[in-house]
């Protein structure tokens, strides 16, 4: 049997303007992970066991369009392989759906590592994420590709639309806590409105994307210099941007306004918005009374993750 295993992650700063050129980090989140594992089968065919998300099918009787099976087929062909074993191909995952924490880039590159492993060929990490992007266009029309980047080398990452990958220093860990709205909501949705703003008034926005982007460069030298206090209010401001680009939720202000009251430094959206997850910096010992006053304010599930 071949496993592997993919974390999720989160957007700390510059999602959607990062859509439009301008940097963003973002860290891997250790807590929730992708699973996949490829058996040898004694049916013929290549069967699809994914629970989580109600498929159970053979590979041949799947649109080509389902990210998983595309994934499959797309491992299949960077190989060259054109007989398919018989295979079954199992997928579990503990990172919620349609919520900003990955879940799609997740299973995409945990399945082709599993596969290419089964099959004696382990793919590179730069393959991995390629053809990992390839299936982020399936679930999101236009991504910018900073999922399946942070995801493949689970590691912080300071990411620019089609510019060679950068990880960043961690001098100071820092905790953030999690609070899922438990809203799904579609990237797709909240890409494609952000860009009909911007078609009506794109020197406008374009200027929004620039302020954004210059929060995103002394977000990364607070981390790089060990300055944690610093990225709450950056934080803050980033969220208010986002507030403008209308993907904030009445669910998400619920919980960004509770960590902040809980003594959070700073709270923000993150992710496509309009639903899914929030993020809030907290000082060490703050965890308890954020982690209560999200859940209190409606909060679905709540993680505390420590990054660097
Ligand atoms: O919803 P998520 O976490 O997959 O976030 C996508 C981030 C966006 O900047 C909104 C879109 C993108 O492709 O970068």
């Amino acid at each position: 049997m071949n496993r592997a295993f993919a974390p999720g992650k989160i957007i700390l700063f510059g999602e959607h303007a990062v859509v439009y050129g301008r940097p963003a980090l973002a860290v891997p989140v250790m807590q929730v992970q992708a699973k996949v594992e490829v058996l040898d089968s004694n049916a013929p065919g290549i069967w699809i066991e994914a629970p989580d998300v109600n498929l159970h099918a053979e590979l041949s009787t799947l649109p080509a369009t389902l990210p998983i099976a595309s994934v499959i087929q797309s491992v299949f062909q960077h190989l060259n392989i054109s007989r398919f074993p018989p295979l079954i191909v199992r997928v579990n995952s503990s990172i919620p759906v349609a919520s900003g924490l990955g879940s799609g880039a997740a299973v995409s590159v945990a399945l082709i590592r599993a596969l290419s492993s089964a099959l004696g060929c382990p793919l590179p990490d730069e393959t991995v994420n390629a053809l990992a992007y390839e299936a982020e266009k399936l679930y999101h029309g236009t991504p910018s590709g900073i999922d399946n980047t942070v995801i493949t080398y689970a590691r912080p990452v300071y990411f620019v639309k089609n510019q060679p990958i950068e990880t960043f220093q961690v001098k100071e860990p820092f905790t953030i806590v999690i609070g899922d709205t438990g809203v799904s909501a579609s990237t797709k949705e909240a890409v494609g409105a952000v860009r009909k703003l911007w078609e009506a008034n794109s020197p406008y926005w374009e200027g929004v994307f620039d302020a954004v982007g210059r929060i995103v460069q002394q977000a990364r030298r607070a981390i790089e210099c060990g300055e944690v206090t610093l990225l709450g209010p950056l934080m803050d401001a980033n969220h208010a941007l986002l507030q403008e680009m209308t993907v904030s939720s009445p669910e998400l202000e619920r919980l960004v306004a509770a960590a902040r009251l809980a003594g959070a430094l700073g709270a923000k959206l993150s992710g496509g918005g309009r639903g899914g997850n929030m993020i809030a910096l907290i000082r060490p010992d703050g965890q308890e009374q954020v982690a209560a006053a999200l859940r209190a304010a409606g909060a679905r599930n709540v993680i505390v993750t420590q990054v660097g």
